[in-house]
This record gives structure tokens, C-alpha cells and sequence, in this order.
């Protein structure tokens, strides 16, 4: 058990936490992962779809993790013991394993956005960019930069929560945002710009009311707030009783849906100025990774500071994202076996990338961790999280005020919470379940 006589950490400052939660939301999901599902899935469509399953599941699902880890001052696995009894630790357990499993290829990702950034400034962007992603994304180069991105994340995870995890996405953050206002404004300037905003914002309700697509909204609207594995669960951890979580709720999740809709009005014009719409619209893993340097590299000096630029903030986003990925792993190692929390990062970090080694030698390993990832564990444990505050926790709503004003809203949120969400996840379970057990039985070579 951890030392109880040692006072918990704690967030400096109200805004540092807002930054570090928004750090964690927004990452590759909002850029790799929001743009290539927004190209395969016919554009505003999706879009929409994205939004109202962030408010209608995401908000309460927020609320419900924040709720939890604030009340239980622990990582996810100790928090649902102490809310719910030793039966309800293995939820906590899914959640850790489910952190290991995304952090494991996230990592992979991190690491080829790091080189990008990195031969922006120096070689450039290569003449033929498939060739070049080719090479880069398996093997031993996509490991060696996998385990310098690892570094990076386990460093800051080591420097505690304010001194780390606060310190970094207090200067992060304001960084990447205004990257990214500079590139969407740049992007604006350019003859065709106006076909990709087309392409985005053109609403298809035929392709929106594909069952396919609306699975791939509900995950997607998961994955990009960092919920369903008590990642917000343990970040709440280190937060003050009088935080108010409503609030924080829904400043964290429309700052991460905002952010993710700027980031299309960054990317769509890019790529169809260039004339690079086959390279995206068919939607794959490697679109980013392809179809943006291809136009960086035909803008000349400038494509190559806008390219490295946009790489930056990618790389910025995605170690935010992984360092809260790494916290779950580590808070709850920290509270089981009592370690501390540079032996924890140190041994967590390394075992998920040694784990990761399998994606970063085969990028179809990693297409199907994250398939399996988004869609069975983020789902099932957002299932998970609001089946136990609605129906298994005592007096939710009294937890979730802090002692404050019982507010009408906090009402809403229960009913939510008890049958709404259970209902609409279990339907996009099921929906998503065959699917996912081919890639399950694919990946096993069983198929
Ligand atoms: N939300 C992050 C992104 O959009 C990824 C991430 C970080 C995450 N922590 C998580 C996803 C926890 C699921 C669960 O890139």
C-alpha cells in the first residue's frame, strides 16, 4: 500500500489543471485521427455526428470520471474500490490494461511525428513522401524514434504533477494553439482553399446515417476526450475539493472539440490547394503522414516552415496525451505496489514500449490496437464508468457538487447517466462488435 502519512500531490493552480486535462484531450486524435475519419467518413457528416455524441455521452462521462477520482484521491483502480468495493477493482484493472494497449502504438505515432518535425528543420520533407513514410513507419527507425518519444514522456511523468505534467502543458498549450491559428490563417491564403472547406464542412446526411460511421463518431468522440480508461478519472485526482467539475467539464470538452474542428480548417485547405484530395479521401492511417508533406514539400521554403510548424504542434499534443496515458499506468502502480514515482514511470513506460514494439514493426498491429482500443475498450469502459456512478455509486450528485448547490443540471446528468448512455453504448457495441472481433481473430492470424 502507498505511505497514507504522504500528502497527495496536488495541481498548482485551478488553470494548470484545465491546461494538463485539455492537454490530455487534445492530441493525435484531434489531428492524426479526427482528419483521415473525417476524410473516409464523407466529411461534416461525421463531423456533426462527432459532436453530439461529445455532448451527449462525453459530457456526462467526463462529469462521471471526474467525479470519481476527485472523491477517491487515487489512481482508477483504487478509486473504484473505494466507491464501489473490492468487487469493482477489476473495472480499474481494464483501465489500466486499456492504457497500456493505446499508450503501446501512441507512442509509435508520437515517435513519426517527432522525426517529421525534426527533418523539417533539417533534410526538409522528402520528394516522394509515400516511399519515405513507408520506411519510416515499421522497423527499427519507427522504434528508435518510439523509444525517444518514450523518453521524453516517462521524463515529464517522473517530474511529479505540478513540476512535470503542470509545467509542461502550461507552456505547451498556448503554443500549439497559436501554431495552429497561424497555419488555419495561412492556409486560408491559398487559391483552392475553398475546395477543402467544401469537402469538410459539406453536410451528407446519407453517409452520416451509415452505422459504420456513427460507431466510428461514438469512438472517436472517446478517444479524443481521453475517456473510458480513467485517464480524466486520475488527473482529477490531484484536484482540490472545491473545484468545480461541472464547469471544468465543459470548458475541457469543447476546448478539445474546438480544437479538433480548427485543426480540419488547417488541414482540408492545405490538401486541396496542393491538389493532394486521392491522397486523403480514401482515408487511411498514413494519410496525414503522407498527403500533408507531400504539399509541404511543393510549397518550396515556406511549406518547409509551415510543415515544420504544423509537426511541432503535433509532436506537442501528442506527448500532452501520452504523459496522461503514462500518469494512469503510473498513479496506479504508485498506489498498489507503494513504488515511487520515478520507479513507476521508469518501469511502466518501459514495459508499454516494449510492448509497442509490436506496432512499431507493423503498422497493421497498430491499425488493429487501435480499432481494438477505441472501439472495445474506450467504449465498454465509458459503459463501464456510467453504469457504476449511475446505478452503483451513492448519491452521485452529491459527490459530483462537493458539498455545493445540488443544481437541476447535476438531475439531467444522472437520468443521463442511468439510461441514456448505457443505452446508446450498448447499441454501438454491439454495432461495432463484429468488427471487431475480425480484426481481433485478423490480428491473431486466425481469420
Ligand atoms: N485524447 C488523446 C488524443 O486525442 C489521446 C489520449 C490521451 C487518450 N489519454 C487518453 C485516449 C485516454 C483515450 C484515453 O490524442
Amino acid at each position: 500500500m502507498a505511505d497514507s502519512s504522504a500528502p497527495r500531490e496536488q495541481w498548482q493552480s485551478h488553470w494548470g489543471f484545465i491546461l494538463a486535462a485539455v492537454g490530455s484531450a487534445v492530441g493525435l486524435g484531434n489531428m492524426w485521427r479526427f482528419s483521415y475519419l473525417t476524410a473516409e467518413n464523407g466529411g461534416a457528416g461525421f463531423v456533426v455526428l462527432y459532436l453530439i455524441f461529445t455532448v451527449l455521452l462525453g459530457l456526462p462521462v467526463m462529469l462521471a470520471e471526474l467525479t470519481i477520482g476527485r472523491g477517491a484521491r487515487s489512481g482508477p483502480i483504487a478509486a473504484l474500490e473505494h466507491y464501489g468495493g473490492r468487487s469493482w477493482r477489476w473495472l480499474g484493472a481494464v483501465f489500466v490494461a486499456a492504457g497500456f494497449l493505446i499508450l503501446s502504438y501512441y507512442g509509435v505515432i508520437g515517435g513519426w511525428t517527432l522525426r517529421y518535425a525534426f527533418e523539417a528543420f533539417t533534410i526538409g520533407f522528402a520528394d516522394d513522401p509515400g516511399a519515405h513514410f513507408a520506411v519510416i513507419s515499421e522497423g527499427h527507425g519507427s522504434f528508435a524514434m518510439q523509444v525517444t518519444f518514450m523518453a521524453l514522456t516517462i521524463a515529464v511523468v517522473s517530474g511529479g504533477i505540478g513540476a512535470g505534467i503542470e509545467r509542461v502543458a502550461r507552456i505547451a498549450m498556448p503554443a500549439l494553439f497559436f501554431i495552429m491559428l497561424g497555419i488555419v490563417v495561412y492556409a486560408a491564403t491559398l487559391d483552392g482553399a475553398s475546395e477543402g472547406y467544401a469537402y469538410y464542412l459539406n453536410f451528407d446526411l446519407a453517409k452520416a446515417m451509415n452505422l459504420d460511421v456513427v460507431v466510428a463518431a461514438a469512438g472517436q468522440a472517446f478517444f479524443s476526450l481521453s475517456l473510458g480508461m480513467g485517464a480524466i478519472l486520475t488527473f482529477a485526482s490531484y484536484l482540490p475539493k472545491d473545484s468545480d467539475l461541472a464547469n471544468e467539464t465543459i470548458v475541457i470538452s469543447f476546448a478539445d472539440f474546438g480544437v479538433a474542428f480548427i485543426a480540419g480548417l488547417m488541414v482540408f485547405p492545405l490538401i486541396f490547394a496542393l491538389g493532394m484530395q486521392a491522397e486523403i479521401t480514401g482515408g487511411t492511417i498514413g494519410a496525414l503522414f503522407v498527403a500533408l508533406p507531400k504539399a509541404f514539400a511543393s510549397m518550396g521554403a515556406i511549406g518547409r516552415l509551415v510543415g515544420g510548424a504544423f509537426f511541432v504542434a503535433l509532436v506537442v499534443g501528442a506527448l500532452t496525451s501520452a504523459i496522461s496515458l503514462l500518469e494512469v499506468i503510473v498513479s496506479a502502480s504508485m498506489d498498489a505496489f507503494g513504488w515511487e514515482r520515478r520507479k513507476s514511470a521508469l518501469l511502466g513506460g518501459g514495459a508499454v514500449t516494449f510492448m509497442g514494439m509490436a506496432s512499431a514493426y507493423d503498422i497493421d498491429v497498430l491499425g488493429a490496437a487501435d480499432t481494438i482500443a477505441t472501439n472495445l475498450f474506450l467504449v465498454g469502459g465509458g459503459l463501464g464508468i456510467s453504469i457504476f456512478v449511475g446505478w452503483v455509486m451513492k448519491d452521485p450528485i452529491a459527490e459530483a457538487s462537493g458539498g455545493g448547490a445540488r443544481s437541476p443540471a447535476l438531475g439531467v446528468w444522472r437520468v443521463l447517466l442511468r439510461f441514456v448512455v448505457p443505452l446508446a453504448l450498448i447499441g454501438i457495441l454491439a454495432q461495432s462488435l463484429p468488427g471487431t472481433w475480425a480484426t481481433i481473430t485478423g490480428l491473431f492470424g486466425l481469420g
